[in-house]
């Protein structure tokens, strides 16, 4: 573990992008611990460093459940998530504790959609099964009907929950001559006038997405994947592209993986250089306006 800084003790539970370490080590305000590593904090690890913590700046694959926040103990004022999402926060229990929380929204944005889009084609055009095939040997000749996918001009494309990433791919889908433009949620939208979106209600939670093919960019758990590999193994859906899954990492003998119409990534939605650079600042300024009782550039309301 490496040591540097001093004053109000934070623990950070992964090697970071830089921009952060440099806000919070020229704050002059912390003492920092680094888990230095890009594997996770084992628990006990965690328990120990959380020890008289005034903030701990976490990623999504840390639990912050009551055990940590009794580890952490009164001194915890802060919580600052290296992510948009916050299901690894047990927010009943930081509620409780009055513990702020800082997090990551807007600014992985144009990221997760681009993302979004190259998935979406990779996965429409097949070219996962292309590269594969030209490295296999599987590459004969041209054939007429060999390789052939969907093309996204002329077509419908469903998104479920037009919030800011929903219609950041509307609007990169555009361009591409899409033809309907099908999104759902709570409540039709006025923005979605913008991208001509059409509302229609989708009720279930746990939906099987019956779209001639779609694309998850949305937490693992909103997908049932045991319907999703019924519906692309018997040809309902033509196939998906998954960045997220439940569990991360998927098991390497997962059934969706035995397939050809799925392609999945392992949760690289926000993975730039700058997007990542500009997370790790965010999560830092969470944190430091956490130690200091200032507004917060984002902070998740508990
Ligand atoms: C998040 O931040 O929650 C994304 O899933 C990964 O960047």
């Amino acid at each position: 573990m490496q040591k540097v800084g001093k004053m109000m003790k934070v623990f950070v539970t992964r090697r970071i992008p830089p921009e952060g370490m440099q806000i919070l080590s020229s704050a002059g305000v912390c003492e920092m611990s680094v888990w230095d590593s890009d594997e996770p904090v084992p628990k006990t690890e965690l328990l120990k460093g959380v020890q008289g913590a005034a903030g701990i700046l976490c990623l999504l694959s840390d639990k912050i459940d009551a055990e940590v926040l009794n580890a952490a103990g009164p001194n915890l004022k802060v919580i600052s998530t290296l992510s948009v999402g916050f299901d690894h926060l047990a927010l009943d229990e930081i509620k409780k504790r009055g513990i702020r929380v800082g997090y990551t929204p807007d600014v992985l944005t144009d990221a997760t959609a681009e993302l979004t889009v190259a998935l979406l084609l990779a996965t429409a055009r097949r070219l996962p099964e292309g590269v594969e095939e030209v490295k296999n040997g599987g590459w004969s000749t041209w054939k007429p009907l060999w390789l052939c996918g969907y093309g996204l001009s002329g077509s419908t494309v469903g998104i479920i929950g037009l919030g800011r990433i929903g219609m950041a791919i509307a609007q990169r889908l555009m361009p591409f001559g899409v033809k309907r433009l099908l999104y759902t949620g709570r409540t039709a939208k006025p923005h979605a006038a913008e991208v001509n979106g059409e509302f229609v209600r989708i009720t279930t939670m746990h939906m099987c997405i019956f779209f001639a093919m779609s694309v998850i960019y949305f937490r693992g758990a909103v997908v049932n994947q045991e319907d999703l590999y019924e519906a692309l193994k018997n040809g309902q859906i033509a196939a998906a592209g998954l960045d997220v899954t439940t569990p991360e990492p998927l098991p390497t003998n997962h059934p969706l993986l035995t397939l050809k119409n799925c392609v999945v990534l392992p949760h690289i939605g926000s993975a730039t250089y700058s997007t990542r650079g500009i997370m790790s600042s965010l999560a830092a300024r969470n944190l430091l306006a956490g130690l200091q009782g200032t507004d917060m550039p984002s902070e998740l309301k508990v």
